[in-house]
């Protein structure tokens, strides 16, 4: 299940005796690894506490639409952004009618009509209400509209009938979820990705860097594993995981990156450039710590490192190659100028003068640039953003070929 590690989810009960399953769910999910933040629905609270679910899931429970306080603290908005993917479990007919029928008449429907994330239901009814040509219609309208339906199961059911209806298992929701997150647009396809600063040695103990965490770069291998892709991430030094299932080569300075990047790159299909790599070290390093002098000021001499991306755009046979634009003024004209200066097929520019989007912080903000088009992806999660961005840069790769 490493799939559901971090992943946001927003798990939504409605009134149904399988309600009871959901409290194992919610575990299940936590032990996958994902976040989870629950939303119940008034009947559902008529079959189990919210304070059972609050203990589980570690986060408050989500219930009402026009709550001042629980919109405060985080609004349906915000948890509709917030999902990466909105789960239904157990779904009565009740819920499925009114999601059909685009109502958002409370909370939970509410977050499914203002979500971009997928939404999948685990439906759970009497076996005569699912065969019901209303609930079929139903059914088939949200299948329509993308909605996934995991189940139901059949067998027999609280109320002492058998046939359609049962809720599937926990375990077995907890799978489908995970699949959820597959793509697999890049199976087979082998991506290199640089993340996080340089350190550019002065002296054994000091160093020129930046600001970059890595989380950019590491969302995106992320993203881009659970595409299908075999993922290589060379990082700079960083304070967060490696995102499972990639090969991760830890480098320092920007010789070492160039030299892990370039290393084997005839395997390479994608190469993205997520680093912040220093555009110069210094001349010499120093054998031992540099002593503080009499002088007041110190000068440091500087050489140009080597520019990574554009010696893998320059190489033969190139891969598709990407690279980000960190800029603080004029974002796109200087982010366009990267594109043809570096031969890079794609550019993500992003305005890095700001603090709540781009070196250090969990959002960012982007916009795609080819030679063709500009699209501009908006504030958003770095997880999310990466998902996205690794979307287009799929769809741009195979439009290459
Ligand atoms: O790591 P985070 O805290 O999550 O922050 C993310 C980020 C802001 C670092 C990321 O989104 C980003 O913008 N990365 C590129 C940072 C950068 O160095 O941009 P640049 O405009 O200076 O460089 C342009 C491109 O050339 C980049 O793809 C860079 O990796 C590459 N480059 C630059 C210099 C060099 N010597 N070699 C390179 O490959």
């Amino acid at each position: 299940m490493q799939r559901l590690t971090n992943k946001h989810i927003v798990l939504g009960i409605s009134g149904g005796i399988a309600a009871y399953k959901s409290a194992e769910l919610t575990r299940l999910l936590k032990g996958a690894g994902a976040e989870v933040r629950v939303i119940m629905t008034p009947s559902a609270t008529e079959f189990i506490t919210p304070l059972t679910l609050q203990a589980l899931s570690g986060n408050p429970v989500h219930q009402h639409l026009l709550d001042a306080e629980a919109e405060a603290g985080m609004g349906h908005i915000e948890l509709a952004k917030w999902a990466d993917l909105v789960l239904i479990a157990p779904a009565s007919a009740n819920l499925m009618a009114r999601l059909s029928s685009g109502q958002g008449d409370d909370l939970l429907t509410t977050v499914c009509l203002a979500t971009d994330a997928p939404i999948c239901l685990a439906p759970a009814m009497n076996q005569a209400m699912w065969r019901d040509t209303g609930t079929q219609a139903n059914a088939e309208n949200l299948i329509s509209r993308g909605i996934k339906l995991f189940g139901p199961g059949v067998g027999e059911q609280a109320c002492g009938d058998t046939g359609p209806g049962r809720m599937l298992e926990p375990e077995e929701i907890v799978m489908h979820a995970a699949n959820q997150f597959e793509t697999g647009n890049l199976t087979g396809k082998t991506i290199y990705i640089t993340a996080g600063p340089t350190r550019e040695a002065l002296d054994p103990v000091r160093y020129i860097s930046n600001h970059s965490s890595g989380k950019m770069g590491y969302a995106l291998a992320e993203a881009a594993v659970e595409a299908g892709a075999k993922v290589k991430l060379i990082s700079g030094p960083v304070n967060i995981p490696a995102p499972e299932r990639v090969e991760l080569i830890k480098v320092e300075s920007a010789e070492q990156m160039l030299s892990a990047s370039t290393e084997s790159l005839s395997d390479c299909d994608i190469f993205i450039a997520a680093a912040a790599v220093a555009d110069y070290r210094p001349t010499a390093v120093s054998e031992h710590k540099i002593k503080k002098g009499s002088e007041e000021i110190m000068e440091l001499h500087l050489v140009k490192n080597p520019d990574i991306v554009a010696t893998v755009a320059g190489s033969s046979p190139k891969p598709f190659t990407i690279g980000f634009a960190a800029e603080t003024k004029d974002v796109l004209n200087y982010a366009r100028g990267k594109l043809e200066r570096k031969g890079l097929d794609l550019i993500i520019a992003n305005d890095v003068s700001r603090t709540d989007i781009g070196f250090n912080s969990d959002e960012n903000a982007v916009t795609v640039i080819s030679r063709q088009d500009t699209l501009e992806l908006p504030q958003a999660s770095k997880r999310q953003l990466a998902v996205r961005l690794i979307e287009l840069i799929a769809a741009q790769y195979k439009a290459s070929k």
